[in-house]
């Protein structure tokens, strides 16, 4: 099943998708924030191409400086994995940002110096989608290690 990428808020939808990855999102507060979040940031959803109430991933937005941004969240729900839909979502991002002079892409994630086979795999994944790891620091958005990385674009 093929996704398009549309700019379009759905927080309830994004709700469901965080609730389908456990592993990654199980603090009801920190969800319940990324869901108002949500309502508020810059979003990019993925849509299945046949069913566009069907939201199958999100990307939000945060603007700290005018010349960069950060991935906020990125979220591809559980059965959707691995169709290529995160690299859709980060694509249709960068190349947004890119036209409107935004020259640097970063994401924080947990580090690799926690043990984690979900978080390997998120790392695994943005350096796929060319991100660069920056810098490992302790306890600046969880009670652990940050992994920054970041995108010139
Ligand atoms: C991380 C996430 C957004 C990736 O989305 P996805 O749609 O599953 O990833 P894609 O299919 O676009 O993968 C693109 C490429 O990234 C790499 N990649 C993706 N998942 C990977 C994994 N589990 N292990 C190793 N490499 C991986 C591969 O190179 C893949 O290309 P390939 O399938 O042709 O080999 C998704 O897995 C997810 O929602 N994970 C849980 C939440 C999360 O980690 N969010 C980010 C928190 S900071």
């Amino acid at each position: 099943m093929s996704v398009s990428v549309v700019r379009r808020t759905d927080p309830e939808a994004v709700g469901a998708i965080l609730a389908s990855l456990p592993e990654w999102f199980g603090i009801p507060e920190a969800n319940a924030s990324y869901v108002a979040d949500a309502g508020r940031l810059p979003s990019y959803l993925a849509v299945d191409a046949d069913d566009p109430d069907d939201v199958v991933g999100v990307a939000l937005l945060a603007e700290h400086f005018p010349g960069s941004r950060e991935l906020h969240l990125l979220a591809v729900r559980r059965d959707r994995h691995r169709e290529g839909i995160g690299r859709a979502l980060v694509g249709a991002v960068a190349s947004d940002l890119r036209e409107a002079g935004v020259r640097l892409l970063e994401v924080h994630t947990v580090g690799p110096s926690h043990e984690s086979a979900g978080y390997a795999a998120t790392r695994a994944f943005y350096l796929a989608q060319d991100f660069v790891a920056l810098t490992e620091l302790q306890r600046i958005d969880w009670d652990g290690p940050t992994l920054i990385l970041v995108r010139p674009l």
